[in-house]
């Protein structure tokens, strides 16, 4: 049995004392003990002030992005170190917006995953195809190589070693989610592909839905059987919104 991986990437919204405010009205909503993992990913100025405010909680901390250099002269990065040190649990590379708006690259992203495993950080990587590619048919072809380019070099020792998500573009920030038919035939595909690349274990990673989850349709997405939890963004950013998807993503894993 998975257990479900729930995660708010709320991209540049909140400063750290909105964030600080968001988590303040979420804590006393949700149960201290979790049958699913919590994380949410701020905007970097607010991870420190963010992690302090969860202290002890059911939730931990994210990171939206991280540089794949060590350090050094990479005006504006944020360094693997710099999370860690920040007790960073997770760290989201390769999101569509990135990709898209920030020219990153698979091969991109392959790096950066392998640096955050090296610092025990758990990489989610995130992929899916536009709505021209799954119009034209390729959306497995897509979804196939981005795979392909962005593991290259990451390791599964266990099912904590990284999270895949699977984020149709299509489908973010647009309100018009996967059907749970639609997400549950890539999510096997991904599973398969993990399967051959790592073996046995690719059966205990997580794979994440993506894309205008809220909390009408999540509870049939997560019924799905390869579905183990969601990266939400839009429905990330008010604490009675996320609550409830917290709830959803508990049941589902009951
Ligand atoms: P959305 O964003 O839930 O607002 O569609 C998802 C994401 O970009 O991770």
């Amino acid at each position: 049995m998975r257990r479900p991986i729930l995660v708010a990437n709320w991209k540049m919204n909140k400063t750290a004392s909105e964030a600080q405010a968001f988590v303040e009205q979420l804590l006393p909503q949700i149960d201290a003990q979790q049958e699913i993992d919590i994380a949410i990913a701020p905007p970097f100025t607010a991870l420190d002030r963010l992690g302090r405010t969860l202290g002890g909680s059911a939730i931990s901390l994210a990171a939206q992005n991280v540089s794949a250099a060590g350090d050094g002269a990479f005006t504006g990065e944020v360094s693997v170190g710099m999370l860690v040190e920040l007790s960073c649990r997770y760290a989201i590379v390769g999101h569509s917006e990135r990709r898209a708006l920030h020219g990153e690259t698979s091969q991109e992203v392959a790096r950066k995953a392998v640096a955050l495993q090296a610092a025990g950080i758990r990489p989610i990587i995130c992929l899916g195809e536009s709505l021209r590619e799954r119009e034209q048919g390729r959306t497995l072809e897509v979804v196939g190589k981005a795979l392909e380019q962005s593991l290259a070099g990451v390791k599964a020792e266990g099912s904590d070693a990284l999270v895949v998500a699977y984020e149709p573009l299509w489908a973010i920030g647009s309100g018009r989610n996967a059907t749970p038919e639609i997400a549950q035939e890539v999510h096997a595909f991904i599973r398969q592909h993990l399967v051959k690349q790592f073996g046995t274990v690719a059966e205990s990673l997580c794979i994440q839905y993506g894309g205008s989850v809220d909390p009408e349709n999540a509870a049939s997405l997560m019924a799905q059987p390869d579905i183990d939890g969601a990266l939400v963004g839009g429905a990330g950013l008010q604490p009675d919104s996320f609550a409830a998807l917290i709830k959803i993503t508990a049941e589902s894993a009951g």
